[in-house]
């Protein structure tokens, strides 16, 4: 999760997530590299006195600075759209989860065993404990198995919500009458902290999700003991 001062993007717990970080990286390379060089350039001219009353045209330079940014662009456009399909690949899930989102809880199936479904509200300030986290501890915690594929359906029952888990580098949104689909790679057991990134209502800030990760016998064991 983040912690103070942290202004960066979280330690990744998946695949994807570590392949969005070197996209970020990359493309702020190339940002820095711009903004150096053209403001360099800018600050340049206000010293120099050159003028040539007879420059009216200049096809070659023209043709330069057009076609040059535009290879530049491209370094970030192929990455990126490499990044777009590879998020998007569905790669033979084995837990399906559907979260749906509430104004303002989300609440949770498992659909493929024992039908497994549970609310999942944020905990009260009033109600914390001392090693809880205030505005993102939920009393019923989403457990999923580690080092396992997993697929998760997103849909929401009144407004727009949107499902997000930044170490996972998951954000689905949950619209009504429509179900949304993704999928991750958990790889380290851990407590993965999200909230609705979606403007929902007046309680937006207070329908956070937290998932827990832990080994595949584990979940079997938490999965077995849940007859509802
Ligand atoms: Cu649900 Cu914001």
């Amino acid at each position: 999760m983040s912690t103070w001062a942290n202004l960066g993007l979280q330690d990744s717990a998946s695949p994807l997530m570590e392949q969005l970080i070197f996209f970020h990286d990359h493309a702020l390379l190339i940002l820095v590299m711009i903004t150096v060089l053209v403001g360099y350039l800018m600050f340049m001219l206000f010293f120099n006195n050159y003028v040539n009353r007879f420059l009216l045209h200049g096809q070659l330079i023209e043709m330069i600075w057009t076609i040059l940014p535009a290879i530049i662009l491209l370094f970030i456009a192929l990455p990126s759209l490499r990044l777009l399909y590879l998020l998007d690949e569905i790669n033979e899930p084995s837990v399906t989860l559907k979260s749906i989102g509430h104004q303002w809880y989300w609440s949770y199936e498992y659909s493929d065993f024992n039908n497994i479904e549970f609310d999942s509200y944020m905990i009260p300030t009033n109600e914390l404990t001392t090693d809880g986290f205030r505005l993102l501890d939920v009393d019923n915690r989403v457990i999923l198995p580690m080092n396992s594929q997993t697929r998760i359906l997103v849909t929401a029952a009144d407004v727009i919500h949107s499902w997000t888990v930044p170490a996972l580098g998951v954000k689905v949104d949950g619209t009504p009458g429509r179900l949304n689909q993704t999928n991750f790679f958990i790889n380290r057991p851990g407590l993965f902290y999200g909230q609705c990134s979606e403007i929902c209502g007046a309680n937006h800030s207070f329908m956070p999700i937290v998932i827990e990760s832990v080994p595949v016998n584990h979940f079997i064991k938490w999965i077995s003991s849940n007859n509802s």
